[in-house]
């Protein structure tokens, strides 16, 4: 994921002052302030009780889950999935349109990892996502070499090769650990390694196995749980030889076609004037992606739902995007992108939500502080009585990240880690700057499940997914309905 941090020319009349902690900001024109408009008041609490009041974004999260399971671009079952969710719109009387992308087709087979010495013990693995499979379609049997970074296997490149390289990365946070999963690999290759083995991105296990992207490399590679890479690091360290089995089948089949799903309440006084929202269909082939990311495409669907039962047209129009694609080459997002690039300057805001749909605390936003303000006004104004109005610094999602790059202001759906929830020690109680406090990667149980087996429905409640429907339904719509698009 890409971020752009511009420089935002502001007018001299638009300059305003975002002051640490404080939120007495003066805004740039009386038009704006939409918490002084009891008609924005009285739309925001009809779309927050109308979201509330209803089970279906759960109903259908579980259902979707159990029916069809991991979605993995390329796979019949996110075809499938993806008829049903047109169906079920359909039902709700919503017009779908879709937008083909055509999708890579990664294929993981058949695989296996058993350690053979010092002692015979199957491990938990998973090829990573882009792999290639053992040579000539066998196993492959090679001694170990375990290094604690990039720095040590340079320092040890002559150990590397022949070996099966395993990176034992303690987690930091996703970000900067996540590179071991997607560089590794190829820093393994270039050293002569056989094979690369990478310990799971995640900050506990109970021998949970993530899988994830890899960038390009030659030879076969996959995760292993963080116990396994602990193991085998103190084998090493005691100079006991580690040797490993590994067998993959993994390989790549020709482009498949797929599509973009997009809802849209057309605007009554701008029609093409945007505010677009959504999140991603597609998981990992092991993974139900239920909280990655099939709960935020179905929130994307739940507030268009709402918001046509309502009877509610703002403005300008909103449109839904259900992208495929996301886990293993944003082509959902870069043909989103292709398709309405004509239309990015008449974009209000991009907003995106992958981050889980757990309890909603605000957006991160990345663009001019005259926009900032204006979001700081609709979230106090219209969202502070569900505690969804905090207006964070920058975050820009994958989907996102190319309407992003071309200066779209954007943001992501923020949501209070299921493990966090002591804000005492926010000198700003929650609010404006500074941001909501920096979760404890140490505690950051979405990383817990995420890419694995066990990110399944249970981890999200009802209650959750409605807060988020209400959350995003009320950031759009009165953003949809503002004077203007929002400054950039
Ligand atoms: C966007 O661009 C189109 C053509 O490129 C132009 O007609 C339109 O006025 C622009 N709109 C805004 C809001 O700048
Ligand atoms: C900001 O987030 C905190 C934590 O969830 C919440 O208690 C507070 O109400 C939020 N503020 C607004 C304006 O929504
Ligand atoms: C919340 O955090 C504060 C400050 O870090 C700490 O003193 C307090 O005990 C914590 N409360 C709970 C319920 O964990
Ligand atoms: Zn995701």
């Amino acid at each position: 994921m890409r971020r752009l941090i511009y420089a935002a020319v502001i007018p001299l009349l638009l300059l305003i002052q975002v002051s640490f902690c404080s939120d007495h900001i003066e805004l740039p024109t009386a038009g704006w302030t939409i918490s002084k408009s009891s008609q924005a008041k009285i739309d925001a609490n009809a779309i927050i009780k109308a979201a509330f009041s209803s089970s279906s974004v759960y109903k259908r999260l579980a259902y979707m889950t159990d029916t069809y399971g991991p979605r993995l671009s390329g796979s019949s079952a996110l075809e499938r999935a993806l008829d049903w969710v047109k169906e079920e719109m359909e039902k709700d009387g919503l017009k779908v349109q879709e937008e083909k992308v055509k999708v890579p087709c990664w294929v993981r087979g058949h695989e296996y990892a058993t350690l053979l010495s010092p002692r015979v013990k199957s491990l938990r693995m998973v090829g990573l996502g882009g792999s290639v499979g053992t040579p000539n379609g066998k196993p492959l049997v090679a001694k170990v070499l375990v290094v604690s970074s990039f720095e040590d296997l340079k320092k040890r490149e002559i150990e590397a090769k022949g070996k099966i390289v395993v990176f034992n990365v303690p987690f930091q946070n996703y970000g900067t650990t996540v590179n071991y999963r997607y560089s590794g690999p190829e820093a393994a290759e270039k050293e002569g390694a056989v094979a690369a083995l990478v310990r799971s991105i995640s900050p506990f296990g109970l021998q949970t196995v993530h899988t994830g992207e890899m960038g390009t490399a030659g030879i076969p590679s996959a995760a292993v749980s963080l116990e396994d890479a602990e193991m085998f690091a103190r084998m090493q360290a005691r100079g006991q030889e580690v040797v490993i089995e590994l067998y993959m089948e993994a390989h790549t089949l020709p482009d498949q076609l797929s599509r973009n799903l997009i809802l849209e309440i057309e605007g009554s006084e701008k029609p093409n004037e945007i505010v677009v929202f959504g999140g991603h269909m597609d998981s990992w082939d092991i993974a139900d992606g239920a909280m990655d990311d099939g709960g935020g495409a179905m929130v994307s669907w739940e507030v268009i739902r709402v918001l046509h039962n309502l009877k509610l047209t703002p403005k300008r129009t909103l449109r839904a995007v259900l992208f495929v694609n996301e886990e293993n080459g944003a082509k959902g997002a870069q043909q989103y992108f292709q398709d309405h690039e004509h239309e990015l300057n008449l974009t209000s805001i991009a907003i995106e939500t992958d981050e889980g749909t757990f309890t909603p605390y605000g957006i991160s936003f990345q663009g001019s502080k005259a926009a900032r303000a204006i979001l700081n006004d609709i979230g106090m104004g219209l969202l502070s009585t569900i505690g969804a109005g905090n207006v964070t610094g920058s975050g820009v999602g994958t989907d996102i990240a190319y309407v992003c790059d071309q200066g779209v202001p954007c943001g992501n759906l923020l949501v209070l880690d299921p493990r966090i929830g002591n804000l005492s020690n926010n000198p700003c109680n929650g609010f404006s700057h500074p941001p909501y406090p920096e979760a404890d990667p140490l505690k950051s149980a979405y990383f817990w499940y995420h890419h694995t087996e066990a990110d399944t429905v249970d981890k999200l409640s009802p209650q959750q997914l409605q807060h988020c429907a209400a959350a995003l339904g009320v950031w759009t719509y009165s953003i949809a309905n503002l004077n203007s698009l929002l400054p950039r």
